[in-house]
């Protein structure tokens, strides 16, 4: 077992898992969440295949169908890892099919140098207790990514203004809280992050902003209706339709989360 450099940020997802996850389980929410990730990917790998392709976190594919569907019909070899063994035992029990391990994106120690064509991390890396683990992450991304390959990462944008007060709200050190069911931790603006992954050696390819709904409403608006009912695919499609807001001047303070396609450039 890996073990990260903080043990209280494990133990917290452990307990999560342990406890917490039937209920963050929420049918239409992660199939929004899960298509509206594979869009964006879809659109901005433009319908390249890899060799080998890792996912930072399994908490997706813990409560749902997750991206492994997606990464599976791109990739020949799918690997997962996530800090929480629970999380990790969870994920592949609903998938087979996937490589997991659990491991600390912070400190990939059993994965070497220029390992995978694609890695997809998903506000895995906002959830860090210490501000300098962020920018470790995404060295140690960068490393095993392998030259050519590329590199997805989304993080909570701190331009939003949900976003901004409740990381305001909600401290690092106070944990969990009614306003987030889990640990929240440091995040970067969408400059910031591509100044650090253009430091880290990577070609920032493609930036953008993503899931514009208004989170809150419709996350409890989920919870009244069922995946397969007339409510849940109008809610689905209305959730989608909200996206247009990625076409506004706005989409920097409506965006939930910020994304980025870097690329390793081939020596
Ligand atoms: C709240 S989930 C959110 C991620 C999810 N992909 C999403 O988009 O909603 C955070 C996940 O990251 C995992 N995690 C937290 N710290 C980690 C670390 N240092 N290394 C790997 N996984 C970590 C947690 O166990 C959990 O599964």
């Amino acid at each position: 077992m890996t073990s990260g450099p903080k043990q209280s940020g494990q133990q917290h997802w452990e307990e999560m898992a342990a406890t917490g996850l039937t209920d963050l389980s929420i049918p239409v929410w992660r199939r929004f969440c899960d298509e509206l990730h594979q869009s964006i990917l879809r659109d901005w790998t433009g319908g390249r295949h890899f060799a080998s392709s890792l996912k930072t976190d399994l908490f997706d594919e813990a409560v749902g169908e997750g991206l492994f569907g997606w990464l599976s019909a791109v990739s020949d070899r799918v690997e997962g890892i996530d800090v929480s063994s629970g999380i990790v035992a969870q994920a592949a029990q609903r998938h087979p099919g996937l490589i997991v391990r659990q491991a600390d994106v912070r400190r990939l120690t059993d994965h070497p140098t220029d390992s995978f064509d694609l890695i997809v991390s998903n506000s895995t890396l906002d959830h860090f207790e210490g501000k300098q683990d962020l920018p470790v992450a995404l060295s140690e991304l960068s490393r095993t990514l392998r030259p050519g390959g590329v590199l997805f990462v989304t993080l909570d944008n701190p331009r939003n203004p949900v976003v901004f007060l409740r990381n305001r709200l909600t401290r690092p050190w106070m944990g969990s809280s009614t306003l987030t069911p889990y640990f929240m931790g440091h995040t970067l603006p969408l400059a910031e992050l591509s100044r650090r992954l253009t430091a880290c050696g990577l070609q920032v390819e493609r930036t953008g902003y993503l899931m514009h709904v208004p989170r809150l409403l419709f996350l409890h608006a989920c919870r009244l209706v069922s995946a397969d009912s007339w409510a849940g695919s109008a809610l689905l499609r209305t959730m989608h339709a909200c996206e247009w807001g990625n076409c506004l001047p706005t989409r920097c303070w409506t965006g939930h989360f910020s994304a980025v396609l870097a690329r390793k450039p081939i020596r």
